[in-house]
């Protein structure tokens, strides 16, 4: 028989899995090269399709880091790359729903309203600074690689993010880098047909910051499993 209390690890991995939350607000506090080395070499542990490991990840501080931002605040102010569409215009309803209801919560932190477009337009601009964070990370992939690669990716950057957790560090995946692949292409000389997964905000939480406390709700599992052939 199976006793999860009988776990204590389990006590810790889950307590870093269901604390961790997508943080936007930072403080100034330095992250150290060697404190980035070690998340990564947690998160390397992954699994992966084949064992093929099909991230390559670039890590930005300090001027590296300032003007990679600088270049997309430009591309963003100067709204000439099309929008990212990361998800479908024909969103399931229920995913719709959540969606509405992550944005809602949102801007309502930040005391913007949904119809304010210009205001709206700057909170998406602050994804391009990482978010204040001390230390931003640029995910790139083969392009050749199809969605089961993605998978991987995505293992990998979960794994990343509890890493950073498990030693007091906040982080924010974000898509939002992937709509300026060209500018990060050229900022961090990306290998030919390598393309941008997403970027990651990561330093230390400003627990002051109401955005920080947004909480998003999570459907039981029985809204999401089906059973078969359990007694
Ligand atoms: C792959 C991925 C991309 C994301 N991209 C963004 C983003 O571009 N900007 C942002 O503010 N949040 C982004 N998020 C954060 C999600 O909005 C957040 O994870 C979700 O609302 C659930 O909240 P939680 O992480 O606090 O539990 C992203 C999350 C993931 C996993």
């Amino acid at each position: 028989m199976i006793d999860r209390h009988a776990h204590s690890d389990a006590l810790v991995v889950d307590a870093i899995i269901r604390s961790r939350r997508a943080i936007r607000y930072f403080t100034d506090d330095a992250v150290p090269r060697r404190v980035v080395e070690d998340i990564l070499d947690v998160a390397r542990a992954a699994p992966s399709n084949s064992n093929t490991q099909p991230w390559r990840v670039y890590a930005l501080t300090g001027e590296r880091k300032a003007g990679l931002s600088e270049a997309l605040r430009q591309a963003h102010e100067q709204n000439a790359h099309p929008p990212l569409r990361h998800l479908p215009d024909a969103l399931p309803d229920d995913m719709r729903s959540r969606q509405e209801a992550f944005g809602a919560s949102y801007y309502s932190a930040l005391g913007v309203a949904k119809s304010d477009v210009r205001q709206r337009a700057r909170v998406t601009a602050r994804n391009y600074d990482f978010f204040g964070a001390p230390v931003g990370l640029i995910f790139a992939i083969d392009a050749s690689l199809t969605k089961y690669s993605w998978l991987d990716y995505g293992i990998f950057i979960q794994t990343v993010m509890l890493a950073a957790r498990a030693v007091g560090l906040a982080t924010c995946a974000q898509v939002s880098f992937a709509r300026f692949q060209n500018v990060i292409a050229r900022h961090l000389d990306l290998p030919p047909d390598h393309e941008v997964v997403c970027g990651m905000s990561l330093g230390i939480s400003d627990e002051a910051s109401p955005v920080n406390r947004i909480d998003m709700a999570r459907e039981p599992v029985r809204h999401f499993s089906t059973f078969l052939g359990f007694d």
